[in-house]
Parts: C-alpha cells; structure tokens; sequence
C-alpha cells in the first residue's frame, strides 16, 4: 500500500492550478446517460471517484472515450443494463446519482447502495422522498436501491434537510418528468449549480439553481453538449489552508474566488492576506496565526469538507478557537492523530475545542477519510521532523497528483510503499 512520506518545515510558496470540482464531474457524468447523443465533458478532474464513476458507465454499455486526462466523450445509446451494481461503484457515494439519471430517461434503475467516505450517517431519505414525490416507487432490497415508474410527474417537493445529493438527483429525475417541479429548501453549491448548467445545456429547463427554490420544467428528451465543469472549490481552498498552516505564500489559480469567500474570510480572521483577481487567490501567511470560530454550513457558509483543514491551522494558532460540526456528525475522527503530532484539541459532541499549539512533531498516522488525510498532510508538512501518511487511497479519491502539485510548491513530500523507501526518503532528506 502506498503511503506519503513528508518532511516538514518548508513554508509552501508559488502558483498551484486547481482542477475541475469532483463534486460537481460526479454528477455530470452520471447525468451524461440522460441523452442519446454524445456528450463532450472538459475539466474532469482524473481521481478515483471520477474514473470509478465512468467504469460504472461501460459496464452497463454506456460508450466511453478518454481524450487525454481532462476530456471524456460519452454516448448512452446503447446502454444494456439498468442494474450500477459492480465491485467499485459499492465504495462511492456518488453512485445514487445513477438513480436521478437512469429513472429520468428510462423510469426503471436498481443501484447498489452508496458507500463513501465513513463522516456519519448518510442517510438517502430526502432523495427517496423526491423520487416517490415524483411517482416513482422506490424500495431496498439485497443491497440495492430500486426505483421504478410508470410516468414521472412534476411535484412540489420540501426537503427536510439541506442535502446536495438529494437536491442533485431530485433535479435530475426532475427535468424529464412531465410538467412542473418546485424543490424547496435546496442545496446551493456551486457544484448544484453547476449540474443546472449542464442539465440546461442539454435542452432541460430548470431555473433557481444557487438559491433555496429551484423550478424545473420537465421535458421529454435532452440533446447532447460541450460542457467544461466548474474549479474545484475545495482542492483550492485546501491549498490555501496549507499556505497559512506552512507559513507560505500560495497562488490557486483557475479558481472562481466567489465559491472561495467563506474559506478567504477565515483565512483573514486567522491573519493572512488575501489577494483576489479574477480567476486566482493568493493567500500570503506571513504573521503568526490567530484564533477564531468556525461553523460549518450549507453553501455560502463554511464548507464541512474544509472543516479538518481549519481545525489543523487553528491549532497552530495563538489562543483558543472553537470548530463546531453542523452536517455530518463523525468528522473529527482525524483528532486523534492529530493529537499524535502534538495538537491539543478537545472533541465534546460536535464541537472541537482547539488549544493553539507551537508546532506539531511528525509521527506515523493514518488518513481516516478523503478531507482529514489532506488535512493531515498540511500538518506533517508544518511539522517538524518526518511523518508518514497511510491509508492514502483516501487522498486520492478526491485530489488530483496531490503530493505533486505540494513538491511544485516546495514541500519535501514523495510517495513510498516500503520501510526501505522511506528510510531513504528520511536519509536524503535529513
Ligand atoms: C456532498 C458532498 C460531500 C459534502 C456534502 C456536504 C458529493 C459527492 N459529496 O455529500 O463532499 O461533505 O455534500 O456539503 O458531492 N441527509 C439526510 N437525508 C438525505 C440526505 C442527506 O438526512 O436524504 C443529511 C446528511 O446525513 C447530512 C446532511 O444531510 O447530515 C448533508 O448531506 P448531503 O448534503 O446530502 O451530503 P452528500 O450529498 O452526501
């Protein structure tokens, strides 16, 4: 198994190009099987949960065409399986988005229950909800999720919580009902957005994506497109957390700074500077770090996926800084091994209670899930000494050649799977 082997201490300084959003290519890609007619998909990001998705794709007959690492072509019109049950698509969250996808088009689809990063309980009611809103019905049995229709019927439909994926595949399953659909109480992220977008260019007609009504006018069909997907909000504001955590001066480029604006008002609570144009932030961390108070929140409040990220600069802050977890109630399962490195963080409930510390030690620790390895990481490469990173697998799920856009900016960090690898790596770097 591969593991990171870091050395700490090098403030990370110079430009870093952000990818296309995972969040957003999952759902683009799935939602690709909605039309006949070819779809071109620009600025995929290549990662595990991308790639599985498309694998997905050809086992039930769908065409897919690589065209270098961004660029897919895919076509569906000859899709032979309504059953997404393989090996690997059991792993990934964003399988149910076959459910919105395949229903819409076909109003029959079975899909193995979603598995994902273990943050708390995932659970799929609201999705379920929206479906038999919708006039599907839907049932689990052996494992997978099935849902079926005679006809899919607009509907007026309430979520109880603020769920992307449910406000995701409602709207896909949505726009090709017939009639008028009203989601309420929706998801507004950027990568929800971005969905709409993509949906809209393929002739569906939904409006009020980005904010909490979406209108969805269903249509029959939907033609195919040239679609390129959003920057990555949180590959970018993870960089942006390493640059203050290392003491840096980083440049995410290809960015749009608008998604990045609760993660740059932190990062200027804490003491950094921000410097924003139009498609870059530079974030320069030359003062010593402050404490502050964070909360996670549906978009536009702090993103949970940055939640770890914070934390780890937050406890190298000077003062006590509280982190409270409003959406998935397991996400501070990385403290443990951050305490191993030296933080001093003290987990009641939901709530994080950060003690600034002056430095973190490196240690041999494990990435519990995609953001905390990341986060993870950023400390091993504030710390002093070398650190070991496993279970990396995790890592790379979600972030593209991350260890190598970290060397670009100067951090000592290379990729081992051996003893012997990494006590060359601790004698070449000292
Ligand atoms: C997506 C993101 C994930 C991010 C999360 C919140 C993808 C592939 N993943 O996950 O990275 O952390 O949004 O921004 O885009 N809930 C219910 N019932 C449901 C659905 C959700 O109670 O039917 C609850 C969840 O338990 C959670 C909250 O709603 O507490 C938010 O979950 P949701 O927005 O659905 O997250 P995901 O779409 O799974």
């Amino acid at each position: 198994m591969e593991q990171y082997a870091i050395k700490g201490g090098n403030p990370l300084v110079g430009e870093v190009e952000i990818g296309g959003a995972k969040n957003a290519a999952l759902p683009i890609i799935a939602a690709s099987v909605m039309t006949d007619e070819t779809v071109h998909i620009d600025n995929m990001p290549d990662v595990r949960d991308t790639n599985v998705l498309l694998d997905a794709m050809q086992e039930i007959g769908v065409l897919v065409k690589r065209e270098g690492r961004h660029k897919a072509t895919i076509n569906a019109a000859q899709i032979n399986s309504l059953v997404v049950d393989g090996d690997n698509i059991r792993k990934i969250r964003a399988s149910y988005y076959f459910i919105g996808a395949l229903l819409a088009k076909y109003k029959n689809v079975e899909v193995a229950l979603p598995g994902g990063c273990d943050i708390g309980c995932r659970a799929i009611d609201q999705h379920i909800k929206g479906f038999r809103a919708l006039g599907a019905e839907v049932k689990i049995e052996y494992g997978l999720i099935k849902a079926h229709a005679t006809q899919l019927k607009g509907s007026h439909i309430y979520m109880d919580v603020v769920s992307v994926g449910a406000t995701i595949n409602v709207m896909m399953a949505a726009s090709m009902a017939e009639g008028k659909t009203i989601i309420e109480n929706a998801a507004k992220e950027p990568h929800v957005v971005d969905l709409a977008n993509f949906l809209n260019s393929m002739g569906a007609n939904i409006k009020g994506a980005g904010t909490d009504v979406i209108r969805i006018k269903g249509v029959p069909t939907l033609h195919g497109t040239d679609y390129a997907i959003i920057p990555d909000q949180i590959e970018a504001g993870t960089f942006m957390f390493a640059a203050a955590v290392t003491k840096g001066d980083v440049t995410v480029k290809n960015v749009i700074p608008k998604h990045l604006e609760s993660i740059t008002a932190k990062l200027l609570e804490i003491g950094c500077e921000i410097e924003e144009s139009d498609d870059a932030v530079r974030v320069v961390a030359a003062k010593p770090l402050k404490s502050t108070q964070v909360k996670t929140l549906p978009y536009p409040g702090f993103p949970t996926d940055m939640q770890p990220q914070i934390t780890v600069a937050l406890a190298l802050s000077g003062g006590t800084s509280i982190v409270t977890e409003s959406i998935f109630e397991n996400r501070f399962r990385y403290v443990d091994e951050l305490t191993r490195m030296g933080a001093n963080i003290k987990v009641e409930g939901n709530t994080a209670i950060v003690d600034g510390v002056e430095k973190y030690t490196g240690a041999r620790i494990n990435a519990p899930d995609l953001r905390a390895g990341a986060a993870l990481v950023m400390a091993a490469l504030a710390a002093e000494g070398t650190s070991l990173i496993e279970s990396i697998h995790y890592i790379e799920r979600g972030y593209e050649d991350f260890h190598l856009k970290l060397q670009s900016l100067g951090a000592q960090i290379e990729k081992v799977d051996s003893e012997r690898d990494y006590k060359k790596f601790k004698l070449k770097t000292g």
